[in-house]
């Protein structure tokens, strides 16, 4: 994989206050809160026409890493709602639960395993010093009903984790495709959480999408397999961040680890939030083939096509959220540049990686009542348009057109001006360094290309 290093320009800046990422989210059509002329519904959004572009090239870009960039891994999308019985089998009915105190003084309420050691050590809240109530348990997952005759109704769950899907297609992709392990199962999907305490914007969901690689393995060959795929999503990340210094590895301790993993890294990276879980690289063994062959009665061991062993497949899974990438990669672009002449130019810019960014291109004729500049403007626009998300913009002047351009992260602007009418050339201007060149029309596609599509 290609990895692009950071441009010179992109100086270490502060980290970014969540309420600047909200504000431009909103403003330019990132991210709106979903429902809200009714008040709305924490922990739940929707996204907007430049959010929904960002948010595709950033699942498509993960996809092609993923699947189509290994011979050895194939995808499928599965349902939101299973059999039930799936949530028994993967011990979320019985395990996946949050334990929660409320403040008696000021009501806040709090997970537990959230708190500094010393609040739970003393029951005092971290906000106002109120004392605790005693620890409740809440199952996260979200209940829902198939049939409409009351009394006959099944009782079901919106998925809590969207990568059960992939264990109960485990054996059909299998035997459908000709799959021989080691081989993974990759897919993107909406996963459902009755957090009890959804906060900071996009980081902790009631809905959100998450993106997992179950990759299933002999047991001898767990290890190598496992140290892989750790590295190969580390390197992932750091290849579409500018700080590329904010992300690591921290391993779980014995006593955090999920009901279901014998080994856990939590690829982090550092936001205002502090050190923050981006993806989790779980060492899941047998447990998901296990129990689902035990609870279903359908027997999910595999037998070696050469040395005819029959030993149930171990399994390496690679979890993250599609809406975490989101919110890191805004934290991770958005930067307030002073002008440095001191007048009123300052510009706030998104450094996206190119391959990411909602647009690609913005065609702008340098002004807008000269005809042949427009006509020309437009004519390039469409033919782009055929490649790329490209956007013509002819309203205010040059300098503040280019400002929109920046605040979305659109990485080349090209202007058609007088010369062009004469040679038929155009300006590009680069987002980060605003450094411009000219470049005949002829050679405009070839050189966007290049540069905005991944490889
Ligand atoms: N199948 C394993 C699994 O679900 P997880 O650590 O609970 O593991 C994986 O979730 C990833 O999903 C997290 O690293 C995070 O990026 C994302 N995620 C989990 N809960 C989330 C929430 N409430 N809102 C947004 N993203 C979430």
């Amino acid at each position: 994989m290609t990895q692009t290093e950071k441009p010179a320009e992109i100086q270490d800046t502060p980290l970014v206050p969540m309420d600047k990422i909200v504000s431009l989210s909103k403003r330019r059509g990132f991210v709106y809160p979903n429902s809200e002329i009714y008040g709305g519904v924490a922990g739940i959004y929707d996204f907007g026409p430049l959010g929904v572009e960002l948010r595709n090239n950033i699942r498509r870009y993960w996809w092609w890493s993923m699947v189509q960039n290994h011979d050895n891994v194939v995808g499928i999308e599965g349902a939101i709602i299973t059999h039930p019985r799936v949530w028994e089998a993967s011990g979320h009915v019985e395990n996946f639960v949050d334990k929660l105190v409320d403040c008696k003084k000021c009501h806040q309420r709090f997970r537990i395993d959230h708190l500094p050691e010393e609040n739970v050590a003393q029951n005092k809240c971290p906000e106002c010093g109120g004392e605790l109530t005693e620890p409740r348990s809440f199952n996260l997952l979200m209940e829902t009903y198939l049939g409409v005759v009351e009394g006959e109704r099944m009782k079901t769950y919106l998925r809590g984790e969207a990568c059960q899907d992939i264990y109960l297609d485990y054996d059909n992709v299998q035997k459908s495709s000709r799959m021989a392990i080691p081989f993974g199962i990759c897919q993107i999907g909406k996963a459902f959480r009755n957090e009890v305490t959804p906060r900071n914007f996009l980081f902790r969901q009631r809905e959100f999408e998450q993106w997992d690689l179950q990759f299933f393995v002999h047991p001898t060959e767990m290890q190598q397999w496992f140290d892989y795929w750790k590295q190969f999503r580390f390197e992932w990340y750091k290849s579409i961040l500018n700080h590329k210094d904010r992300l690591r590895f921290r391993e779980h301790g014995s006593d955090e680890l999920a009901h279901y993993a014998k080994q856990a890294f939590d690829i982090e990276y550092q936001t205002v939030l502090g050190w923050q879980e981006w993806e989790g690289i779980h060492w899941r063994q047998d447990w998901d083939l296990s129990r689902h062959s035990e609870y279903s009665g359908h027997d999910l061991s595999y037998t070696d096509p050469l040395t005819k062993e029959r030993f149930m497949p171990w399994i390496v899974e690679t979890s993250g959220g599609v809406d975490r990438t989101f919110l890191n990669l805004l934290l991770d672009a958005y930067e307030e540049q002073p002008d440095p002449m001191g007048k009123d130019n300052d510009r706030t810019v998104l450094h996206l990686h190119p391959w990411l960014a909602p647009v690609k291109v913005a065609v702008l004729p340098l002004q807008k009542n000269k005809e042949q500049l427009v006509t020309t403007a437009k004519g390039i626009h469409k033919s782009l348009q055929r490649l790329m998300v490209s956007q013509y913009d002819d309203i205010q002047n040059i300098g503040r057109r280019y400002r929109r351009q920046d605040e979305i992260g659109t990485p080349y602007c090209v202007t058609v001006d007088f010369q062009t009418l004469d040679d038929e050339t155009v300006t590009v201007r680069e987002r980060d360094s605003m450094s411009q060149i000219r470049l005949p029309i002829s050679e405009l596609q070839m050189y966007l290309f290049d540069r905005v599509m991944w490889k």
